[in-house]
């Protein structure tokens, strides 16, 4: 997959695509990361990239020309894929999103600051605002880098066989179980005898139900897109008896 990155800063970025399973995944060639520096497109004669804003009000604007001349510069390469814009106002970003962005073959992420972007930019050369959750950055870096990061790890090969994406929180719409390792046993605290027994069944209900658990303790509002079978539907009953027994 190849992703560009649309920023006034892009010395943000490039430190979180060096190190650990997002360094691999570039060395390896399962992601290509372009960051595409907005300001050398500005026509101003100081390359600025911002304006105050008309009608007055806090903070600066971005401008439109050199956010759509970076934008059309990677079309006249050839760049086809979505140009997402994040912004506070967007859709909020899920595991849902992710899944769906890691199919396709190229991605443009556009990074606002400031008070956000003339809205003509927007209009002219963004497919969609995202929001990576319900407050307010300095500048849609992070958010873009959330996106790099959940992205590229749902690609085929970025993660090892034992760094599986499947059995964790959200792609089976529950929240992950808990895990334990080494030492059985610290300050007094035990790992719990059945992930010790060996019988494989076993441990896969006792993490199915942890999952139930915690889901139905931390967000019960995810249960209900969650595809229960007999046994789970057998433990909530008896977990909902035990809670409203308490
Ligand atoms: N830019 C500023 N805040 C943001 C947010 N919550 N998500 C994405 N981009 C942003």
């Amino acid at each position: 997959m190849r992703i560009k990155v649309l920023t006034i800063f892009p010395e943000m970025i490039r430190p979180m695509l060096e190190a650990s399973i997002l360094g691999r995944a570039i060395d390896a060639g399962f992601i290509e990361v372009e960051l595409i520096d907005i300001r050398p497109f500005s026509e101003l004669k100081h390359k600025n990239t911002d304006d105050y804003p008309f009608g007055g009000g806090p903070g600066m604007v971005m401008l439109a020309q050199p956010i759509v001349d970076a934008v059309e510069s990677c079309a006249g390469e050839g760049f086809r894929g979505k140009r997402l814009y994040l912004s506070p106002r967007g859709k909020t970003f899920t595991q849902a999103m992710a899944e769906e962005l890691s199919k396709d073959e190229e991605l443009l992420l556009l990074c606002g600051h400031y008070e956000g972007v003339d809205q003509r930019a927007i209009d002219l050369v963004i497919d969609e605002e995202v929001s990576i959750g319900d407050y307010v950055l300095t500048g849609g870096e992070l958010g873009a880098l959330v996106i790099i990061d959940a992205v590229a790890r749902l690609i085929p090969g970025v993660l090892g066989s034992d760094e599986s994406s499947e059995d964790e929180s959200f792609s089976s719409g529950l929240l992950e179980y808990p895990q334990y390792t080494r030492p059985r046993e610290y300050r007094g605290l035990a790992v719990p005898d059945i992930l010790l027994s060996g019988d494989h069944a076993k441990i896969a209900r006792w993490r199915r139900d942890r999952a139930l658990e915690l889901t139905y303790e931390r967000r019960p509002e995810l249960l209900e897109k969650v595809e229960l079978d007999k046994k789970d539907r057998l433990f909530m009953q008896a977990l909902r008896e035990k809670k409203s027994a308490e």
